[in-house]
């Protein structure tokens, strides 16, 4: 017996499953006895990451391709997993992420110069800010009306969706994946009241700093070991001077996901953060 005895056989669905964070999320969900249906844009991805779990033991898997931007997609999905595994009881809205084109090249505006300009917000770009923004927040709100609807015709569901630490206190250079990011959030308590009286929960997770290919970019040089100064600046401001590692987050994922563990909580945005929020930085 475990504590997360009633996930067994439940269906869930992850977006994004073969990302660094939600492919480790995925397998905690194996590891609860959980269904798991597979989402993401590149099938190939999918379906090793389904070979892999499958060799560790872990048999009910299924890929599917579907753009979390296209709401047919998503339907398809639906109508597959309803067929081949039941009712969908919990969605991870793990698809997400950010592009260096919409990151600005400075922190603060020091100048008011063409390159000064150029280097931050005015010289955003605004189809790589709509890619990102679309993304977090539209990629997250498009599953939950496509799976909600089920969930709240079926009579209980579950919704997780994930957030970051730049959606409360923005970081600098990123204010597309902010603005989404708080966006979720607030978009998470919202429907957590919508749906309170219909027995289906919508909570967040926000991760701290996890050293992931999404981020890479700005966490480390080119040598990929040594910090960069905003990487430096991350370890110094998290208390427990660490980066997280994936499997950090499968203790949340599960008290979120188990109806036994946490039926009376909805609305919340639990951070995993090595105490980066708690932290004012003195
Ligand atoms: N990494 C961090 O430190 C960190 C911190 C805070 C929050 N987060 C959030 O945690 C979540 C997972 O992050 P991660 O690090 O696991 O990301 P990741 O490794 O970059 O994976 C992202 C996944 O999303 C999929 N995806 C992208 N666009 C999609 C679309 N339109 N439709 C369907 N799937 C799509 C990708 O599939 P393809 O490769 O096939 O495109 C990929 O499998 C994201 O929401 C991210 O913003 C990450």
């Amino acid at each position: 017996m475990t504590m997360y005895d009633d996930l067994k056989d439940k269906v869930c669905v992850v977006t994004g499953a073969a990302g660094v964070l939600c492919s480790t999320m995925v397998e905690a969900l194996c590891e609860a006895g959980a269904k798991v249906a597979l989402l993401g844009r590149t099938e190939q991805k999918l379906i090793d990451l389904s070979e892999k779990l499958k060799a560790n033991g872990f048999e009910k898997t299924l890929p599917i391709r579907a753009d979390v931007l296209i709401r047919e997609d998503l339907e398809n999905a639906q109508e597959h997993i309803q067929d081949a595994f039941g009712s969908v009881y919990l969605l991870v809205n793990g698809a997400g992420g950010n592009t260096p084109k919409a990151v600005t090249q400075s922190e603060v505006l020091e100048g008011s110069g063409d390159e000064d300009l150029a280097r931050g917000f005015f010289g955003t770009d605004m189809e790589a800010f709509r890619f990102v923004f679309d993304l977090n927040f539209m990629g997250t709100l498009l599953p939950c009306m496509v799976f909600g609807k089920r969930m709240i015709q079926s009579g209980s569901g579950n919704i997780i969706n994930i957030s970051s630490m730049s959606a409360t206190n923005p970081l600098t250079k990123v204010a597309a994946y902010s603005a989404a990011k708080a966006s979720v959030d607030n978009f998470t308590r919202w429907l957590a009241v919508h749906f309170a009286k219909m027995n289906v929960r919508v909570n967040a997770i926000a991760p701290g700093f996890f050293s992931t290919s999404q981020n890479k970019f700005l966490l480390y040089e080119a040598d990929g070991t040594t910090l960069t100064p905003r990487g430096n600046k991350i370890i110094t401001h998290t208390p427990m001077e660490a980066f997280g590692r994936p499997e950090d987050l499968k203790g949340a994922l599960l008290f979120l996901a188990s109806n036994d563990q946490s039926h009376f909580v909805t609305g919340i945005v639990l951070p995993v953060d090595g105490g980066f929020s708690a932290y004012a930085g003195v």
